[in-house]
């Protein structure tokens, strides 16, 4: 049983329209005019239209044509007494389901209107169908994505804890790049690439060797440029990637311990030369490293933080890299708060065995106000 709207100026054709719905066990509301046509279909909800085309004021075709773009699921159907094969097609061009002409057949009407409501279900279906599958592979897609982006944070962590650095060590260097490149206006999914590919920054670490990594006491010339060595480890470990994500990863692990006035490695890059993701990455990591609260030192204040990396604005870090962070430092230090290092990961962590500094892997801090204890670092 289906609910159906006529549409015909003749009360003659309306009557019989209305006694064959009746018979075929349908509800049929008639009206004369596309007026108080409107008014029923925004009253109630039809399955079916069955519209004339010469109605007093307004073409029906003004009505279908409303009716289809509406997005609404009534089909229509016309009734007319023009046999004009032009109109018919302009009908059926406009979203109408068939074109029967006056005269007509009672089986004709019959058969139109069985055709239009299974043609009706089937495309309902059929959208049913369509979203249902765009919901599947959005589902899956975003699956695929996470765990895309777990595997990335759990390989990172890896080289991170080699360096006595905790998984939220990564999160925090993440999530701050990410704040950073949203300060300086990149897009939004390229802010968000560089969250998840920014915890690859120090891979290579996985590669240098205990005995250097975890010495106790300064490191050689040698031992140190050994060290140094995890950027173009991290490279090769991730280049020749055709995803992008890699590929960013790979730009992040080569370029992260470069500065901005050359004095860097590994290639002593300067400036503009220095790709974005690395200048963002290094000014994250090394306000990570201050703010927060490491195995072999305390956080220290945020506002010799801020002082210390100042002084260094132009020299280690990019100016407007740096200005991006300084502009968001309640952000900043939201992001520390939410993603401390437990006390439980912090005792899993050996210590390192050496007193006076940081382990080896650290960020190239070598700044005037926290020179004493990061006189060690990389
Ligand atoms: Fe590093
Ligand atoms: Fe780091």
């Amino acid at each position: 049983m289906a609910r159906i709207l006529i549409v015909d100026d003749e009360p003659g054709v309306r009557e019989v329209l209305r006694r064959l719905v009746a018979a075929e066990g349908h509800v049929a509301t008639v009206t004369g005019d596309t007026t108080a046509a409107r008014a029923e279909l925004g009253s109630g909800s039809f399955e079916l239209i069955l519209c004339d085309v010469n109605l007093p004021g307004e073409s029906g075709l003004e009505l279908v044509h409303e009716v289809v773009a509406g997005d609404t699921e009534v089909a229509v159907l016309m009734v007319s007494g023009a046999d004009d094969p032009q109109l018919a097609e302009t009908a059926l061009g406009l979203g109408a389901y068939g074109y029967i002409v006056k005269p007509f057949r009672n089986s004709e009407v019959n058969i139109g209107i069985a055709n239009a409501l299974r043609r009706r279900r089937l495309e309902i279906e059929n959208k049913a169908h369509h979203e249902r599958l765009e919901q599947l592979v959005a589902e899956r897609t975003a699956e695929l994505g996470r765990s895309r982006e777990e595997t990335i944070h759990r390989l990172a962590r890896a080289a991170e804890l080699r360096d006595h650095e905790t998984g939220q060590h990564i999160e925090r260097v993440s999530r701050c790049s990410q704040l950073i490149a949203q300060r300086l206006g990149l897009p939004p999914d390229r802010c968000e690439l560089l969250r998840i590919a920014s915890p690859l920054h120090d891979i290579g670490k996985i590669a240098i060797p205990d005995s250097i990594l975890h010495k106790p006491g300064p490191l050689t010339d040698d031992e140190r440029r050994i060290v140094e060595t995890h950027t173009e480890l991290g490279h090769t470990i991730l280049a020749d990637s055709r995803e992008p994500l890699i590929q960013l990863g790979a730009e992040i692990a080569w370029t992260h311990h470069e500065r901005f006035d050359g004095g860097g490695y590994p290639r002593s890059l300067v400036g503009d030369e220095i790709p974005l993701a690395g200048r963002i990455v290094a000014v994250a990591d090394v306000f990570d490293a201050l703010v927060s609260d490491r195995v072999y030192r305390s956080a220290l204040p945020v506002e010799e933080v801020v002082h210390t990396m100042r002084a260094e604005q132009g020299a280690h870090f990019d100016p407007e890299a740096l200005e991006a962070l300084l502009s968001a430092i309640p952000e900043a230090i939201a992001i520390r708060d939410r993603f401390r290092d437990e006390e439980r990961h912090m005792r899993l962590i050996p210590a390192p065995r050496h007193s006076e500094g940081p382990p080896v892997g650290s960020p190239s801090l070598v700044l005037p106000n926290v020179r004493t204890s990061v006189s060690r670092s990389v």
